[in-house]
């Protein structure tokens, strides 16, 4: 009986010095030691087999550690660089996050992909150009290119033709990202921004390009604006104040954030004439009718809370061919490559005409 107590006693001792070791004393360990890669190791080592590490291992440090050496590699619990105190003044080194684990030695470096080859063929495009032919009728030139070698754009098409195949071609063009408006021309039937135009990738259609539709062409592409910049100047695109002895730049016109809202989706026209020149009423009618890009834009001034002519501006719309030529066919809404909606402005115009739709009371 003695000698079973004995022996329980023993066993009991036993135990509670395996659980000091394998909970207690990591714990007291410095943080450092615990969460640096040898300390995480042993821990995963112990999670997967179950066994407990060997007594002294822990926080022992070991021969190599003690000496100030780094351990080397493969020696679990070493706790050798990370437990070492820094010296006064000095700061103390970051730990080194091995991301492989340290075992980038044991893998061979992966081989380098091949290169994906682009492909050789040539990808011959036709475009079919309108030109302007003096003293005879416009013809249809057609100019040959391949897409391997030129950029992705309408515009990039037309650039690389006119410096490399015929520098007679001419078009309009200055910003190369939509901005300017310059670049506005008919490419396979619609109003667009070649510079903003990818070119269609079937090689077997010809790419056709027009300039603008109903205008008079100074040139190849190169429409006459002359009536279309008249119109815009009618509508007297500038803020306008009563208080005319107030001295300009002496004071600014502050505008609340939710007057400033209203201007969007009119304030980003950047007068292409896309929608101008796609719409029937101002094909037919472009002496008298003001077209959608003009009333757009006479709208957007109309309910600018910092502008004070509005009546003005309103009784100058009032004419039976002005504003009311638009029938709200949608083609210049369709045909925008800033994805603006003139006709909406259109409707909107004849909302306050009516007395349907008033001016918002300026919040400033
Ligand atoms: S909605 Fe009006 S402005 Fe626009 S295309 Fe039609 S008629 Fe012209
Ligand atoms: S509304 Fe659109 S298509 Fe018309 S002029 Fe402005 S940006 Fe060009
Ligand atoms: S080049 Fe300016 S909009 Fe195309």
């Amino acid at each position: 009986m003695l000698r079973l107590r004995r022996r329980l006693r023993f066993l009991e001792v036993a135990m509670r010095k395996q659980l000091l070791r394998q909970y207690v004393i990591p714990v007291m360990l410095p943080i450092d030691v615990v969460f640096s890669k040898d300390a995480g190791d042993k821990k995963k080592e112990l999670s997967k087999s179950g066994e407990p590490s060997k007594p002294s291992e822990p926080n022992k440090p070991s021969e190599s550690s003690k000496a100030g050496k780094p351990s080397a590699p493969g020696k679990p619990n070493a706790p050798s660089e990370p437990s070492k105190p820094s010296k006064p003044g000095e700061p103390s080194k970051p730990i080194e996050a091995k991301k492989d684990g340290g075992k980038q030695g044991d893998k061979p470096p992966a081989a380098p992909k091949p290169a994906e080859k682009k492909s050789t063929q040539p990808r011959i495009k036709t475009f079919d150009i309108y030109r302007w032919h003096p003293g005879g009728k416009p013809k249809i030139q057609k100019y040959q290119l391949d897409l391997n070698k030129c950029g992705s754009m309408v515009l990039d098409a037309l650039i690389k033709i006119k410096n490399e195949m015929d520098g007679t071609l001419t078009f309009r063009r200055s910003c190369r990202e939509g901005i300017c408006g310059s670049c506005a021309m008919n490419i396979d039937g619609i109003n667009t921004l070649a510079c903003i135009q990818p070119i269609e990738s079937n090689l077997g259609k010809p790419c056709k390009i027009y300039p603008l539709p109903h205008l008079y062409v100074l040139r190849d592409l190169v429409p006459d604006l002359t009536r279309f910049y008249d119109q815009y100047r009618q509508i007297e695109p500038w803020l306008q104040r009563k208080d005319a002895n107030r001295k300009i730049g002496e004071k600014q016109y502050l505008q609340a954030v939710e007057d400033r809202t209203l201007l969007d989706g009119l304030y980003e026209c950047i007068l292409c004439a896309c929608c101008q020149t796609a719409c029937p009423s101002y094909w037919w009618n472009s002496d008298k009718y003001l077209g959608p890009a003009i009333l757009m834009q006479a709208f957007r001034w109309v309910i600018d809370s910092r502008d004070e002519a509005t009546e003005k501006r309103l009784n100058y719309l009032s004419d039976p061919w002005k504003l009311y030529r638009c029938h709200t066919i949608l083609n210049c809404t369709n045909t925008c490559p800033k994805n603006l909606n003139p006709a909406k402005a259109i409707i909107q115009l004849k909302q306050m005409l009516v007395g349907m739709k008033k001016k918002a009371k300026a919040k400033l």
